[in-house]
């Protein structure tokens, strides 16, 4: 399952990512946490120091390895330079699975013990001087884009995915990629309205969205989160005492949570679990070959100088029994397979 956490600024997407990724860690869920937001904090928020945080490698820097893996023997992508961030898998790519070794993870991921069990995190880069202000085709969440597209993943087991809520998201389509998106709200106008524009966004792609309301100190905080985003707010944490505390440094196990921060946080393993029955592979891979069509037309195909649209396989879905290829080199890495054409 492949669940986001958005949000405005400092909101408490770290906190509460990191927070569900223990509980899921806690409960024996394979998992991978990625940290894809601007600023990089997931690393510290799950318990490493600030140099085992600035010495994660990053994702954006092994673009290259990344594409040339999740090509494979595609004869529609020629090259790793003619892959954009959109370029959907096909029949010959390479799919990735959350619990394989593979050389994406050998060369990114570092594995974090936490309380019942260790996960793998990975981690865009933290954003440079360079990065600032550049066309969105240079933007370092790419890879993260780049792996939801070729990723097949089953029940109880998690890519959650600390994001930023900006407008790169919006454009590549990186918000259609959950499979539920915890939308984290403080009870302020401000909380709220990052809610409307992602919920404006979601609406036409069928995207679940749930308010999860943060810092909710009063009852009326509560009153406005339920006045404002109705239905769609699925449970609040309020301070949490254990947050600061390791936030001073003084870490304690993830069991003595506070009963209601740890009851929200079953409400959110539920909530995503739900909408399993509801996964569909064959829009996943049409609304990706959408988003890439759209990317060939507005920057793509000027940037590679070829005609992008032609990187999408039209019998291929995306699916969760994907066949391992007979021919997959070294260590059998699972191949994706084309859907039977449609009658
Ligand atoms: N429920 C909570 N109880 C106590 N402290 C909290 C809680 N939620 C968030 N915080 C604190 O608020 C600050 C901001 O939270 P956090 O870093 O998670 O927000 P963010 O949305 O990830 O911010 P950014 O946009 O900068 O990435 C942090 O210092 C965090 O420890
Ligand atoms: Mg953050």
């Amino acid at each position: 399952m492949k669940i986001a956490f958005v949000g405005k600024g400092g909101s408490g997407k770290t906190t509460l990512s990191s927070l569900f990724i223990r509980h899921l860690a806690a409960r024996g869920a394979p998992l991978v946490a990625v940290d894809a937001d601007i600023n990089q904090h997931l690393g510290a928020a799950l318990g490493l120091d600030e140099d085992e945080a600035a010495a994660l490698p990053a994702l954006g820097a092994h673009l290259p390895l990344i594409k040339e893996y999740l090509r494979g023997s595609n004869p529609r992508i020629t090259s790793a330079e003619t892959m954009i961030k959109t370029t959907p898998p096909g029949e010959g790519s390479r799919v990735l699975r959350l619990t394989e070794d593979n050389p994406v993870y050998r060369a990114c991921e570092r594995t974090v013990a936490l309380d019942g069990g260790a996960i793998r995190l990975l981690a865009t880069g933290p954003f440079t001087e360079s990065d600032l202000g550049v066309a969105c085709y240079h933007s370092k969440t790419g890879a993260v884009e780049l792996f939801l597209n070729h990723l097949v993943d089953g029940r109880e087991e998690f890519m959650v995915v600390d994001m930023t809520a900006g407008s790169d998201s919006f454009a590549s389509g990186m918000f259609t990629r959950f499979d539920m998106t915890f939308l984290v709200a403080e009870p302020t106008r401000k909380g709220v309205s990052v809610y409307r524009q992602y919920k404006e966004y979601a609406r036409d792609f069928g995207v679940p969205l749930r308010v999860v309301g943060n810092k909710v100190q009063s009852e009326d905080d509560l009153d406005f989160l339920r006045q404002e985003v109705g239905e769609d707010l699925l449970v609040t944490v309020g301070h949490s005492d254990w947050v600061r505390a390791m936030e001073k440094g003084r870490a304690r196990p993830f069991a003595e949570l506070e009963e209601p921060n740890s009851r929200a946080m079953e409400a959110l393993h539920e909530a995503a679990d739900a909408v399993y029955e509801r996964r569909d592979w064959e829009r996943y891979t049409r609304q990706m070959v959408h988003f890439h069509l759209r990317n060939a037309e507005s920057w793509g195909n000027a940037k590679t100088g070829v005609d992008l649209a032609a990187q999408v396989d039209p019998s291929f879905v995306l699916r969760e029994d994907v066949t391992r290829g007979q021919d997959a080199p070294r260590g059998g890495a699972p191949r994706g397979r084309s859907a039977p054409q449609p009658a």
